[in-house]
């Protein structure tokens, strides 16, 4: 039996996040160009959109491009930002009814790809069925920094008291405020670490790693990473009675 059919549909993660890791050493290892591994990473991500869609996944978000992308060698940073520009086609979200959104310090980003961006965002923004973010130009800690920095102005134009802040306002001003926390975090390429993504949001995210490199992803390893998630107790910090209680 595949993954696929033994997926309890009426458990789907609402958000499913993905740090989509291995392009480069999926091209390395047939002797390619690190572009190569980008290339076909973007053709997964057109299908793996579609396949969430399917599931019934609300939120999908893609880390894309982080901060510390902005470091590897200029020719592969511009190779990345030609792809994004190309590959950013509105009429592919709009079939499949998906409203796009961007998080991260866009402004970092080439003009002509913000305004593409703007664009894709504006003409689908109407689009409740599911919702694709891509993570470009993000990190964390720099979504954290900024949101310290928009409190601290309010509270120092005396719009809010420091007394004022908890969890739910430093929610709020977070890139993510428009969504719930993943439910499911994805990993592939073989590393078990976050690099920077959606630290404050994962706090009782469920993380699955693989080693499947990105370019190799497909709805079956979705599906698996998925009936993974559903054999999973959340607890919540709660004893496993509690829930059980919670779930009668
Ligand atoms: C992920 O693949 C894509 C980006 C970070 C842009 P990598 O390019 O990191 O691939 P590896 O990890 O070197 O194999
Ligand atoms: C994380 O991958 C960022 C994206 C997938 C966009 P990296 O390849 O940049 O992560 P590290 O450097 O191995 O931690
Ligand atoms: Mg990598």
């Amino acid at each position: 039996m595949t993954y696929k059919e033994q997926l309890d549909m009426n458990r789907i993660p609402q958000h499913v996040a993905i740090i989509m890791d291995g392009n480069g050493r999926w091209a390395e290892q047939r002797g390619k160009q690190r572009t190569e591994g980008h290339i076909k990473g973007v053709e997964v991500v057109r299908k793996i959109m579609e396949n969430a869609v399917e599931l019934g996944i609300k939120y999908l978000t893609l880390y894309t491009f982080s901060t510390e992308n902005w470091n590897r060698p200029e020719q592969e940073v511009s190779a990345l930002m030609g792809l994004l520009f190309k590959n950013i086609e509105e009429e592919v979200f709009i079939k499949n009814q998906v409203r796009f959104r961007v998080i991260g310090d866009i402004e970092r980003l080439p003009a002509e790809i913000q305004a593409k961006l703007n664009k894709c965002m504006e003409h689908t923004r109407d689009f409740e069925r599911s919702c694709m973010v891509l993570a470009l130009s993000y990190s964390s800690r720099w979504e954290i920094t900024r949101a310290a920095r928009i409190l601290a102005d309010k509270a120092a134009k005396g719009l809010i008291s420091a007394d004022a802040i908890d969890e739910k306002m430093l929610s709020g001003v977070m890139t993510t405020n428009f969504m719930p926390d993943p439910d499911l975090l994805i990993r592939t390429g073989g590393e078990i670490r976050l690099s920077n993504y959606l630290l404050w949001q994962s706090a009782y995210t469920e993380l699955y790693f693989c080693d499947t490199f990105w370019p190799d992803f497909n709805m079956e390893e979705l599906c698996k990473a998925i009936y993974e998630y559903q054999q999973r107790e959340r607890r919540f910090g709660k004893t496993g009675a509690q829930i059980a209680q919670e779930n009668k």
